[in-house]
């Protein structure tokens, strides 16, 4: 159902985390430059009232956004949504604007599927779908993870790194068990990671220690060109520093691993890989 002579093997994850400010949308943004560097199409569906991924994609119009295609809800009406973004052929957008915090509330049963549903034989038109989530494990975030097969978490190496990865993983677990069996962690990425530091240090052992398996094997560093790239509207991929290489380097290999998490999870559950989502019977 939904296929079209061009579906595609699409890897769809959700980036999320309890806690504001900890890099969600920039990590997207990354994966995004990472995949859009390599010729990949991509969808990005921004489901944060805040709207910073959709200022950083830069479309030169919106006509519908986030907060319309929740409240139609129809089968595959995110598509009159999409817009071209400003990075150049390849990277798509489904916007956001504050007034999506109108859908924040859940309203009447299955509220958590309206994504899942608009986004029907949408998905599969792209290689990548992600979706940016606000700073919470509420209705946005869970209409996303019902919505997607893997799920990013992203955290900073701090104190309070543990218990916020703890709360998005268990949301990760209620979301699976409630509507979404092909939901998965793709794992946890410390974001903004100094660490030559012993705070960060210590903070990442912890934090391994607590998910062994989940937390990936590398950090992504803090850099200054990462912030000049977002508010330049690029890629991080197309600024041209020793800071900007640093951080696509990193962002390359985080690519890797959630196409890679995106064809475990399609081929352990013996799906085809052109599977389409389709309201509470694929799940
Ligand atoms: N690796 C990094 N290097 C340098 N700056 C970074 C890095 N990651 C994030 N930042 C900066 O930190 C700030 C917060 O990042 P971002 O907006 O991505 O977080 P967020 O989790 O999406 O926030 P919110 O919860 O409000 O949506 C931004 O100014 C961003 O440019
Ligand atoms: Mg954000």
């Amino acid at each position: 159902m939904g296929q079209q002579s061009d579906a595609r093997a699409s890897v769809t994850c959700a980036v999320v985390a309890q806690k504001g400010g900890v890099g969600k949308t920039t990590t997207l943004l990354g994966i995004a430059g990472a995949a859009w560097e390599r010729g990949l199409k991509v969808l990005v569906v921004d489901l944060d009232p805040q709207a910073n991924a959709t200022a950083a994609l830069d479309p030169a119009s919106i006509h519908y956004t986030t907060n319309d295609v929740l409240a139609d809800a129809r089968p595959g009406i995110a598509a009159d949504a999409i817009v071209a973004s400003g990075w150049g052929l390849g990277v798509e957008l489904v916007p956001s604007e504050r007034a999506l915090e109108h859908r924040a509330v859940p309203e009447g049963r299955d509220s958590t599927l309206r994504l899942r549903i608009a986004l029907e034989g949408v998905v599969d038109q792209y290689d990548l779908v992600l979706v940016d989530c606000p700073p919470s494990l509420g209705e946005l975030t869970r209409n996303a993870l019902a919505a997607v097969r893997l799920a990013l978490v992203v955290t900073e190496p701090s104190f309070f790194a543990l218990p916020g990865a703890a709360a998005a993983l268990e949301a990760i677990e209620v979301v699976r068990g409630s509507n979404n069996l092909v939901l998965r962690a793709a794992g946890v990425v410390v974001n903004r990671s100094r660490p030559k530091t012993t705070e960060h240090a210590f903070r990442l052992t912890e934090l391994q220690a607590a998910y062994p398996g989940l937390v990936l094997p590398f950090t992504i560093p803090e850099r200054t060109a990462v912030q000049q790239a977002q508010g330049a509207c690029v890629p991080v991929q197309a600024w041209h520093s020793a800071g900007a290489a640093d951080a696509a380097d990193v962002y390359d290999v985080l690519l890797d691993v959630i196409l890679a998490r995106g064809a475990e999870t399609v081929a352990d559950l013996g799906l085809s890989s052109t599977t389409t989502f389709s309201t509470g019977t694929d799940t």
